[in-house]
């Protein structure tokens, strides 16, 4: 029985796409996939699988933020059995030269959240994606012309906050952009050994206050959702 996710077993493939926001999983599912049920409705998050190119491959809303993140990883890992979590979503750039649209590949998920001290007593835990995932997204996002960055992000725990230098020491240790959530999808997949990789594009620069459009943003969805669903087959 999972308390968040309305799924029977062997509803939700071994192989997982997580998008934060449950329509962008509906969009992804009804536009890639073959086949698609949707196996859960519970709080509107929504969960789909099908397949692609004859793979069975699920898709599941995991809303914002760590907390939202780690409870639909850890349901569908320890109560379905998912061993593959490719997490796509925005994140914002916080150097000047890190343009809107650009597709970051994050190999490790920095935090000013507690969540892993919290696990590790205290101390400093470097999570990090799944070699294997990181280099066959790259190399696929090559074969698709995709263009992509390949470095660190970090997982921050407030949206909105009234410093704005606070990301300036990241940007300095070359940190590529900011998101909400990447760092316990990494440290749940390490617990539990199974893969996990966080593709993310750049919707808004916190250097330069730009914001990319609703249209352009839906696009780089489908480059993201693309890369994902290479490295699955
Ligand atoms: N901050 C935090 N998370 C984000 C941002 C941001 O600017 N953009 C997309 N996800």
């Amino acid at each position: 029985m999972s308390f968040h996710i309305g799924a029977k077993k062997g509803e939700i493939a071994e192989i997982m796409l997580l998008p934060g926001d449950p329509l962008r999983a509906k969009f992804i599912a009804e536009r890639f996939l073959e086949d698609i049920s949707c196996y859960s409705t519970v709080r509107n998050m929504l969960g789909f699988t099908g397949t692609y190119n004859g793979t069975r491959i699920s898709i599941q809303g995991a809303g914002m933020g760590i907390p939202s993140t780690a409870i639909y990883a850890s349901e569908l890992i320890n109560e379905f059995g998912v061993k593959t979590m490719i997490r796509i979503g925005t994140c914002g750039s916080i150097r000047a030269d890190i343009k809107l649209g650009e597709v970051i590949l994050a190999m490790s998920a920095s935090t000013d959240s507690s969540v892993n001290k919290l696990y590790f007593g205290g101390m400093d835990y470097a999570p990090a994606a799944s070699f294997e995932l990181l280099d066959k997204a790259n190399q696929k996002a090559n074969d698709l012309s995709i263009h992509t960055l390949v470095g660190g992000i970090f997982s921050t725990d407030t949206f909105y906050d009234d410093m704005p230098d606070r990301y300036k020491i990241w940007g300095d240790h070359g940190v590529l952009g900011v998101e909400m959530e990447s760092t316990i999808l990494y440290t749940l997949a390490a617990r539990n050994n199974v893969r996990a990789l966080s593709i993310l594009t750049v919707s808004d620069n916190l250097v330069t206050g730009e914001v990319a459009s609703a249209e352009d943003r839906e696009k780089k969805i489908e480059d993201m959702a693309k890369i994902a669903l290479e490295v699955t087959v």
